[in-house]
């Protein structure tokens, strides 16, 4: 029996494919295991987002082959480097990584990937030996509700990908040349698969794609422009989406990840304030607020776009969090631009926010503009943005003090509430006693940086116990 371990990098919609390759690997009969060092083939899914991520990959590639002299077992070991980096380089990387790596697979084959595993078994060895390369031309695929998939996320959350690739023209990104035009799945697929997610007790279906908010639209007649109203009567929408899982009987969140700003409606903020299963929490990257680096990023939108966006969503949905992220140091930007963004996330007040310093990537159009903007001063600007939100993030930390909020429980004293999206947000730390993968009503207590303390609702701090038996 072939043993295959696998080792998922990037994002979750990374780890979906990766899940889909272990549900198909259990479906050839293979068996898959953590330990690379037991494994007859070791996948490295990697990412090609940024430069520290492309080296991340390599590092996880370099490390496993060198490891295979270690034993017996381990020279016969395979390599298969699977996702985005594949996707992008294979070329380049058979070449480069000629003796390393047995196969390339791209973002296409994740079905296929027990054939392949076959096939390199079954093939011949040649003397000069050259990676099979399974790449081909650009990304098309999108799973299916019936389509083998594996979780690997714990028990109590799931990720749902409800659209691959994407349509926008973001000068700074290469995701779209890899991950191809944007497809959506139908709303009946997402909800069936929704369905047996939470009947399987899952607690939270996270809803992710490269741009949520364009759910559908790729079904519908062309829009003249990005900036025309969003009107779902037009076909398959988000909003069609979220009523309809809304609807599946069960105690459940609903968390919308990955929304672009030029799609968001009243009709979706009406329908995200009317859906109670649908988390108090959006995930919208603005990237910046300046016109001028807004219109040099190819965003789609403006900055008086933006102000009035934000502020529809948080008069629409009462008690939303919003989490955001900004580039600094893009070509061209000037210290006014900083200001001018600084001041912004000082009105806005963001609850969530990352902050990315500009990476110049090879394949993009931002790589190519003059003006690029030396590390030092995006590092600069960097800590001037960190700083700011982190007083910010503070403020609203304390806020939160004294309020009851329902809790998913991520493990042993570690607990979310529907402002934090797993692995990216902050943390509230409760009684290891509250059962794992379970909803609990807490009491806040108190709070360090990002993160929150609690006790079960109507317990108190001990020290409010002792002032009471003092008084
Ligand atoms: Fe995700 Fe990295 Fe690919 S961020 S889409 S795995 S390039």
């Amino acid at each position: 029996m072939i043993k295959v371990s696998l080792i998922s990098l990037g994002c979750a919609k990374n780890l979906v494919d990766s899940e889909i390759m272990v549900g198909h690997l259990h479906q050839a009969g293979m068996v898959v295991i953590p330990e690379a060092e037991k494994a007859d083939v070791v996948i490295v899914n990697t990412c090609s987002f940024i430069d520290s991520s492309k080296e991340e990959s390599i590092g996880h590639i370099l490390e496993v082959h060198q490891n295979r002299g270690m034993t017996k077992r381990r020279k016969e070991q395979k390599l298969i480097v699977a996702g985005c980096m594949a996707q992008r380089f294979s070329k380049d990387l058979s070449s480069s990584l000629n003796d390393e790596v047995d196969a390339f697979i791209g973002l296409d084959q994740v079905t296929k990937v027990a054939p392949i595993i076959e096939a390199l078994y079954a093939k011949e060895r040649a003397a000069a030996h050259v990676p099979e390369n399974f790449v081909t031309g650009r990304s098309t695929y999108i799973p299916d509700y019936n389509t083998p998939r594996f979780r690997l996320t714990p028990k109590h959350f799931a990720y749902v990908k409800i659209a691959e690739g994407c349509n926008h023209p973001c000068t700074f990104c290469i995701i779209p040349q890899i991950r191809g035009r944007h497809r959506s799945r139908t709303v009946e697929s997402v909800v069936a698969e929704a369905r047996q997610l939470v009947k399987e007790g899952v607690k939270e279906l996270n809803l992710i794609s490269q741009d949520t908010t364009f759910f559908g639209m790729d079904t519908w007649e062309q829009r003249p422009n990005p900036r025309t109203p969003v009107d779902s009567s037009r076909g398959t929408a988000l909003t069609t989406l979220l009523r309809q899982l809304n609807a599946i009987e069960g105690d459940f969140w609903i968390r919308l990840l990955y929304t672009h700003p030029a799609h968001w409606s009243d009709e979706l903020i009406q329908t995200i304030a009317e859906c109670p299963k649908v988390a108090r929490y959006i995930d919208i990257p603005l990237q910046h607020i300046s016109d001028a680096m807004l219109g040099a990023m190819q965003r789609e939108t403006s900055g008086d776009y933006i102000r009035d966006l934000i502020r529809r969503i948080r008069a629409g949905i009462p008690g939303i969090a919003v989490r955001t992220t900004f580039i600094v140091g893009f070509p061209g930007e000037t210290e006014a631009d900083v200001d001018e963004l600084c001041a912004f996330i000082t009105e806005a007040k963001f609850e969530r926010l990352g902050v990315f310093r500009y990476s110049q990537e090879e394949g993009t159009r931002g790589a190519k503009m003059e003006n690029q903007v030396p590390a030092k001063t995006k590092e600069a600007r960097w800590h001037r943005v960190m700083k700011l939100q982190r007083e910010i993030a503070a403020a609203v930390s304390k806020s939160h003090v004294g309020q009851t909020l329902k809790v998913l429980v991520e493990e042993a004293g570690v607990a979310r509430g529907d402002a934090d999206a797993p692995d990216i947000d902050g943390r509230i730390y409760v009684p290891r006693e509250l059962p794992v993968g379970e909803f609990a009503e807490v009491t806040i207590t108190g709070f360090q940086d990002y993160d929150l303390l609690a006790l079960p609702k109507g317990e108190r701090p001990a020290e409010f116990k002792v002032a009471k038996q003092a008084q």
